[in-house]
């Protein structure tokens, strides 16, 4: 076999046929690239749906760090305050955060105040008038924790002042 002689150019004909096989080159490769494109589309579509949907995917994002930021701070409990609720923590907790913030914020609780027969009349108040469930064996638990925790504060009020002179107004 004889090879194939290289033909005498000129320098302009080297530089064309030097163009042709960069341009061939790129051709081949871009053909080479769409045909991995197409093959991976079949075979790992899911993957590839993931790679090319920057939108959906910083929108997972957003959501996975909204779901984590809920989950840490409805475990987050500083000075025995339930951060997300602003409820304390103690027995019962749990009961009244499930059942006392389906409907309100847990505001309307912590800015109360009431012994166990005023809360006792409350929850009464709700269930008459705004369809709250009967509470069952969780209602002991939850009127302890409200009259433990949202007393009347006692030493909210002055004490009674002593030793005053009255005196009588002129009329
Ligand atoms: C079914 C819905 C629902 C549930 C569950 C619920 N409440 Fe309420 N509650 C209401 C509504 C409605 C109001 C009136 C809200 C308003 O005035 O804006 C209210 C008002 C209140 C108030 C304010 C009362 C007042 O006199 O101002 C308190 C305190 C309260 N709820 C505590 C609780 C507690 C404690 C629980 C758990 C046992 C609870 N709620 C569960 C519906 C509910």
């Amino acid at each position: 076999m004889s090879e194939i002689e290289k033909p005498d150019l000129t320098p302009e004909q080297e530089q064309i046929l030097a163009q042709v096989v960069r341009r061939t080159n790129i051709l081949v490769y871009a053909t080479g690239f769409i045909v991995v494109v197409a093959l991976l589309n079949i075979m790992a579509p899911q993957t590839m749906e993931r790679l090319f949907q920057a939108d959906t995917s910083s929108a997972n994002a957003d959501s996975l760090m909204v779901a984590m930021e809920s989950t840490i701070s409805d475990t987050l409990v500083v000075d025995g305050i339930h951060m997300a609720t602003g409820l304390i923590v103690d027995d019962g907790f749990e009961q009244v955060k499930a059942s006392c913030t389906a409907c309100h914020s847990s505001k309307l609780i912590t800015q109360n105040k009431a012994d166990r027969d005023g809360w006792k009349k409350m929850i009464r108040w709700m269930q008459e008038t705004q369809n709250l469930w009967d509470l069952g064996p969780n209602e002991d638990i939850i009127l302890d924790y409200l009259a433990k925790n949202y007393a009347p504060v006692a030493t909210g009020r002055r004490m009674n002042l002593t030793n005053i002179e009255w005196y009588t107004l002129e009329d």
